[in-house]
């Protein structure tokens, strides 16, 4: 399980950096342990899930929390979402919903997205960058139709730190959960979710497409499809509803 930092968040904010994951494992690499948040004010080279660029201009939020590992690891992508999602109802009280594994969507739009990157030591894992972006001030990247941001949706600007103070507060009532009730996050992640009860194809590691219902979530966060008769499990992929 992860348990949630001992101390209290501590979140440095800088300017424009290269990307929150590599500053967060320079810093972790320097001493400085789980409960560091670093945020950007932008990103020249923000990552994406397997290999994607994210784009970060100002005005959105950049940030990765570095995590302790004890429990169900698996569910940490998840929960990143379900925390996104809630922190973006908390401020604007819309209707986001999550497409499996993590991104967040309004009206069937990509607003945000997280990316989470585990670091292992004699065969365990000792530390996991929980990345977010969410575009919050910033217009969506006007080449992705499929894009979207906060303020767009809104019609008005939002509050940057209100929308991290929200987030990492989510973040802190989660974090126990991977270890003590993990059924929650997936509760909270099937009741948002834009995948389950949906035709899907989805890539999976090995680069097989697998096309069809997305029947359920196993307990570590895999994803369920019934492929003509056959329950199969993804572990992680890339997700295209139909
Ligand atoms: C995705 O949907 O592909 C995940 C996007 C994650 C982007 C965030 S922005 C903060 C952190 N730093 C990065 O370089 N990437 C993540």
């Amino acid at each position: 399980m992860l348990e949630g930092p001992a101390l209290p968040w501590k979140v440095i904010k800088l300017g424009l950096i290269g990307s929150t994951q590599e500053k967060a494992r320079e810093y972790l690499a320097s001493g400085h342990g789980a409960g560091t948040v670093i945020v950007a004010a932008g990103q020249i080279d923000g990552r994406g899930r397997r290999g994607r660029s994210w784009h970060s201009p100002e005005g959105g939020l950049y940030m990765t929390a570095s995590l302790r590992p004890v429990g169900e690891v698996g569910l940490v992508p998840l929960m990143g979402g379900v925390a996104v999602a809630e922190t973006i109802r908390e401020m604007a009280n819309i209707d986001v919903r999550l497409k499996w594994p993590n991104d967040i969507l309004m009206r069937g739009k990509k607003m945000g997205g997280v990316l989470s990157e585990s670091g292992w030591a004699k065969g365990k894992i000792n530390h996991v960058l929980l990345g977010v972006g969410v575009n919050l001030n910033n217009p969506a990247p006007h080449w992705l139709p499929e894009a979207t941001s906060l303020s767009e949706e809104l019609g008005r600007l939002v509050d940057v730190d209100s929308f991290l103070d929200i987030l990492l507060e989510t973040l802190d009532r989660y974090i126990p959960y991977l270890e003590s009730r993990p059924e929650l996050i997936l509760s909270s992640w099937k009741e948002m979710s834009q995948t389950l009860d949906r035709m899907v194809e989805v890539t999976d590691e090995d680069g097989e497409l697998i096309s069809g219902l997305a029947v359920g979530v196993d307990p570590d966060g895999a994803l369920l499809v019934d492929y003509g008769g056959t329950i199969r499990r993804v572990v992680t992929g890339v997700l295209e509803l139909r």
